[in-house]
């Protein structure tokens, strides 16, 4: 189990408050899932109390939707907003293309369906996020259809993933969309990450990867030296 680290939690809060501050008057908001994007939100939360008038905003998972409904952020749904001027979202990995592994927290199929309903995706992190190949660090995770599992399972194997399907306090994790999440260690990491995720998306039964490539136009990144914006090289 890794340590938790208290001045990671200082980089998370500095990083949501840069972010919140991308934000401007009459902006429709995609809301990310995770602690980093909890940062986001209350921060976001304390602008929205100090006058800022957001248009609306959407959450990509139900603890965001509740978090932000908290802090007296009023969220919609896609229905309502189906574009977004701005998503700000964490990520468990970023490579300097700012191509990410997300899902850690499970909710990666309706991160994705936000951040590519919204104009521009902006991902928060702390430095530790940092890497310059995917995946030595985290698996990526692949939502699948139950009923698929197996087949599904196989398929991946025969790609060079090493699997473990995601459990959650000792009982299998389902998705907030009924599906369960296969966790892919890549032991030597991912060489292409676009090409690896375009025969995940082959593999019927597979809804989603965590791979989002060529989504994040800026990261926002705090460590020691300070939050610095990046740009995708
Ligand atoms: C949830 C995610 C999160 O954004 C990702 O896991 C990062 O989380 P944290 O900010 O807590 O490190 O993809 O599905």
């Amino acid at each position: 189990m890794t340590q938790h680290d208290p001045q990671q939690d200082i980089w998370k809060q500095q990083v949501g408050e840069a972010a919140a501050h991308l934000v401007e008057d009459n902006m429709l908001v995609g809301l990310g899932t995770g602690s980093t994007a909890n940062q986001f939100i209350r921060a976001l939360g304390r602008r929205v109390q100090q006058g800022l008038h957001i248009a609306g905003a959407v959450a990509s998972s139900q603890a965001s939707y509740d978090l932000a409904t908290s802090v007296g952020i009023a969220v919609a749904d896609l229905d309502t907003y189906p574009e977004l001027d701005i998503y700000v979202d964490g990520a468990d990995e970023i490579d300097p293309q700012l191509h990410l592994i997300k899902g850690a927290g499970g909710a990666l199929l309706r991160e994705k369906i936000v951040a590519t309903a919204a104009r521009r995706f902006v991902v928060v992190a702390d430095a530790s996020k940092l890497v310059q190949r995917l995946g030595l660090l985290c698996p990526v995770p692949v939502e699948v259809v139950p009923f698929a599992v197996t087949p599904v399972r196989k398929h991946l194997e025969a790609l060079g993933a090493v699997l473990t399907i995601r459990q959650r306090a000792g009982q299998t994790f389902m998705t907030e969309n009924h599906n369960l999440i296969l966790d892919c260690s890549f032991p030597d990491g991912i060489a292409d990450p676009v090409a690896l995720d375009a025969r995940l998306h082959a593999i019927v039964g597979v809804v989603e990867t965590g791979l989002f490539l060529h989504m994040a136009k800026q990261a926002v990144v705090g460590g020691a030296d300070g939050v610095h914006s990046i740009q995708p090289e």
